[in-house]
């Protein structure tokens, strides 16, 4: 199915709470690396527990995770989608490439710094490490291409340092992975405060608008979205409110600007905002409705982790031999 492909590598973590801006700037653009790429989205339920998990909520989000990357387009036939846990050379990889990672390194990584002020009870081992274990996920399959968003651009560049580091050791193993940033329309920012991008975690859920709220929700966050003390609905400074507006709906309807900015002239910002909203929860609709009835049929779920963990784990397995040779681990002969 997939030959020898170039490899686009991409975790996430298992919450159903994702964003339009997760949605516009990502996910809904993956489908399109899978004619040039073998393509792996993993459910990174291992990162999940460097902070407390309830275990049924944790299974039920892993199930959302992936039920909503099918949703977003991402064909199962097409793409490896896999859990990080099905798959136990991200472990066994993990702790080798703790081996290879500097405690100056890990110190300075900033979500780590973030997450022990927000969890200051518990910053245990596992979250100091983490860039680790996503190097390991990244790594395991010869990665070209990493999409990522802004804030795991640290967590990649150490992927690197750790690739090299260990390649100059030990000679060609890894792959050296690039970061993919989305280039354009990528970058949808809070409706209450929109000089901030848009976060999956904003305390004001009017900020936020998620690829599974309802028509009714969405409405709602648009209708309340800041704007200016102005009238005309243009893109520019002082104007971060409408620009963003602008911006959300040529990307859900793959407008212009100038397009768009000619459609609204002359509209008061109260409708433009109903305007907005309107087009997003119309296009987020199949979402919604295929995520349903994706949720509604586990045992596809489970059959679409099973290929996935079964093609995930044979090209990890290849990777985890060379380096248990490069290491001098001796081999079971069985
Ligand atoms: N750390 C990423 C995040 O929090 C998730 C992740 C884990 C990841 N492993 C990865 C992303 C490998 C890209 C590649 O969003």
């Amino acid at each position: 199915m997939f030959n020898d492909k170039k490899v686009v590598f991409s975790g996430v973590q298992p919450s159903g709470n994702l964003t339009i801006g997760n949605y516009l700037g990502a996910i809904r653009n993956f489908s399109a690396f899978s004619e040039e790429y073998h393509c792996y989205y993993c459910v990174v339920d291992m990162h999940a527990i460097t902070v407390r998990q309830v275990p049924a909520e944790l299974r039920r989000r892993t199930y959302e995770t992936l039920a909503l990357y099918i949703a977003c387009g991402l064909d199962p036939q097409k793409n490896t989608l896999f859990v990080q846990s099905h798959v136990p050379q991200h472990a066994e990889l993990g702790w080798v490439l703790d081996c290879y990672t500097m405690f100056g390194e890990l110190s300075r990584m900033t979500q780590f710094k973030d997450k022990s002020a927000k969890n200051a009870d518990n910053i245990n081992a596992g979250l100091f490490t983490y860039p680790a274990l996503m190097a390991s996920d990244i790594l395991l399959y010869q990665t070209e291409l990493v999409p990522v968003g802004q804030d795991q651009k640290q967590h990649l560049e150490l992927a690197r340092d750790i690739a090299n580091r260990f390649n100059q050791i030990y000679g060609e193993t890894f792959v050296v992975p690039e970061g993919y940033i989305a280039k354009g329309g990528a970058k949808i920012m809070s409706l209450q405060e929109p000089t901030k991008k848009m976060s999956k975690s904003d305390a004001n859920e009017n900020a936020v608008v998620r690829i599974l709220d309802s028509k009714d929700d969405i409405m709602r966050k648009f209708k309340r979205a800041v704007t200016d003390s102005g009238n005309e609905i243009i893109c520019g400074e002082g104007k971060e409110g409408i620009t963003n507006l602008l911006n959300i709906y040529t990307c859900f309807t793959n407008k212009t600007v100038e397009e768009a900015q000619r459609e609204f002239a002359g509209m008061g910002y109260g409708a433009f905002k109903l305007a907005v909203g309107e087009v997003c929860a119309d296009s987020l609709r199949p979402v919604r409705d295929e995520f349903a009835r994706l949720m509604a049929d586990k045992a596809y779920l489970e059959q679409v982790m099973a290929q996935g963990a079964e093609d995930a784990y044979k090209n990890a397995r290849r990777t985890m031999s060379k380096v248990r040779r490069k290491l001098g681990f001796t081999e079971l002969k069985r």
